[in-house]
């Protein structure tokens, strides 16, 4: 299956549908009710309310919603056409319409005895024969087989890429960092800033840093600028042209532009143009973390995906966490009018998790027309933000107690801690982090009455300040242990929770066009900027003035 996949669901107007009437309705029952009343009134709620996918456990009781809700939601994806599309876009159809490519990710993580055939290709086999040869290099680089220039072994391995090329990276790393060999550090380049490049390399050694230049085009400012000095740096330092051959690889989809920088082909893991940037973690982009936590790891850690997909694929969509999730922020953004969306993990390893689900959510689903060109009708993606527990805590959350907005909530949580250290009392330190995770939620959704604050003898002056709102939804999603195979199966979860909510909203969220604007205006001003560029006589009032005031003040 090679062409576009167009349906009359995906082009349909769903804010025109009785699905999303019936909805509109629902939500008018639905607001004045008090997540209170809402357990009061069907205690069995929590557990009809929890859904488990591989070894994630789901539980969306604390949304403000009742059992009917969710038939309704799934009513409407039902309307959009989203079984046929989750298998249109596994199977390879051209679901990212306006670049008439195919969407794969999933196939990134397919057994290597899975066969699946797209635009005449068994994309499974070149998909194992690329994780083998990285497999070979990962385990060269951290056996010490394979050295730098001088013959010494390697000590850090540098990644510059940007967007996809960078973020999932950095996350996976930081977030599986006690799997990681701890005498082979990575670090992360990515923004065009000079001081990223020279604060990462200032003291690195020359003879012992690899570099892994990340980008699916390469074509890039940020990560060939990047690498462009890194090759100068290491020049400066080994003074022969060959060492760039023992210390830098590539990972893209153009072998020609690889080979146009000084990398031979050997030296370049390859993908496709069916890897989106922001959904190629686990395509040799991530060749940074398979050295970090070496093939074995990394195989875990595709198969957690894979498990996940499989969930997505075959669970009806009332028992599907992703269709869930999905559908749950649709009921907000839309019904609900909720601006934003706040991730939570009470894990000090997720912290870069919010940064890397912001890409994958906002470029994918930050579009105001539909896949075919027709401006949409609902708003769309939401804003996502968020920090690790417990340091968000003494930050935004009370925003999120007592502010007058509406934020939905995902708090992510793991039963066993990756250290065992002791806490106060006879509390273990993660029971300790937990508590509060689950207070969290508990206080989100319940707060606190006047009463109750009144009882306690509070001066009256000070009831109405300490009066906790409530009826704040959030999502709890609890799993074993943050192992690879575990972060697979979040990474899986939050991609198709996105394609889920384009699905309903109609968008194409596999290309980012408003990104390629910013990059192309660049590139006209940066000669504008420079000593003797040109005067910026056509720009706008106020884009001119500034730069002009720029180069008064670097004398220029
Ligand atoms: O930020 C826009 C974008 O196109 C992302 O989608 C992509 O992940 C990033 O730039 C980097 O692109 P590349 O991997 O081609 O360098």
């Amino acid at each position: 299956m090679s062409s576009h996949s167009s349906s009359a669901a995906e082009h349909a107007d769903i804010t025109a549908t009785r699905e999303w009437s019936a909805l509109v309705a629902h939500h008018r029952e639905i607001a004045p009710l008090h997540l209170r009343d809402l357990f009061a009134t069907d205690p069995g709620r929590a557990e009809a309310m929890t859904a488990t996918g591989a070894d994630l456990v789901l539980d969306y009781s604390k949304h403000r919603i009742t059992r009917d809700t969710l038939s309704l939601l799934v009513a409407l994806a039902h309307r959009a056409g989203l079984p046929a599309r989750i298998e249109a876009m596994c199977t390879g159809a051209h679901v990212n319409t306006s670049e008439d490519r195919a969407v794969l990710h999933t196939a990134l993580r397919l057994p290597r005895d899975a066969r699946l055939v797209v635009d005449g290709r068994d994309v499974v086999a070149d998909v194992h024969a690329v994780l083998d040869r990285m497999a070979g290099f990962a385990e060269a680089v951290r056996s010490g087989a394979w050295t730098g220039h001088t013959g010494e072994r390697i000590r850090t391995v540098v990644n510059i890429g940007i967007g996809g090329s960078d973020l999932g990276p950095v996350m996976a790393y930081e977030a599986l960092k006690d799997y990681a060999r701890r005498d082979l550090e990575c670090r992360f380049v990515s923004n065009i800033d000079p001081t990223d490049l020279a604060e990462t390399l200032r003291d690195l050694d020359p003879a012992t840093t690899l570099f892994i230049v990340a980008s699916k085009t390469f074509t890039t400012l940020e990560t060939l600028t990047n690498a462009g000095h890194a090759r100068a740096w290491l020049l400066a330092a080994l003074g022969d042209q060959a060492a760039v051959t023992r210390h830098f690889v590539a990972v893209s989809t153009d072998a020609e532009k690889v080979r146009g920088f000084g990398i031979d082909e050997a030296a370049m893991f390859g993908f496709w143009d069916w890897v989106g940037g922001r959904y190629s973690l686990d395509s040799a982009i991530g060749l940074s973390l398979m050295v970090a936590i070496g093939p074995a790891r990394f195989a875990e850690f595709l198969a957690g995906m894979h498990a996940l997909d499989q969930h997505f694929r075959t669970a009806r969509l009332e028992a599907n966490l992703p269709v869930i999730a999905g559908l749950l922020g649709v009921w907000y953004a839309n019904f609900f009018g909720a601006e934003t969306h706040a991730v939570l993990p009470y894990s000090q390893y997720l912290h870069r998790l919010p940064a890397y689900l912001q890409q994958l959510t906002m470029e994918s689903n930050g579009k105001s027309v539909r896949g075919d060109g027709v401006p949409v009708k609902s708003a769309t993606g939401q804003i996502w933000w968020g920090e690790p527990g417990t340091n968000g805590q003494h930050a935004f959350y009370q925003l999120l107690h007592q502010g007058t907005r509406l934020v939905p909530a995902d708090f992510l949580g793991f039963a066993e801690p990756h250290h065992a250290l002791p806490g106060e009392g006879a509390a273990d330190m993660h029971d300790l982090f937990m508590a509060n995770l689950f207070a969290q939620t508990a206080a989100l959704a319940f707060g606190r009455t006047a009463e109750e604050i009144a009882a306690e003898a509070t001066p009256a002056a000070l009831v109405a300040h300490k009066v906790m709102p409530g009826n704040r939804p959030s999502s709890t999603i609890l799993a074993p242990k943050l192992t690879p195979a575990v972060l697979g199966q979040l990474i899986a979860f939050y991609e198709h929770v996105t394609f889920v909510q384009g699905t309903i909203w109609g968008v194409d969220s596999f290309d980012q066009w408003g990104v390629e604007r910013g990059k192309v205006l660049a590139n006209r001003l940066v000669p504008v900027l420079s000593q003797n560029g040109p005067d910026p006589e056509d720009l706008d009032a106020s884009t001119a003035a500034l730069i002009r005031r720029y180069r008064a003040l670097r004398g220029r």
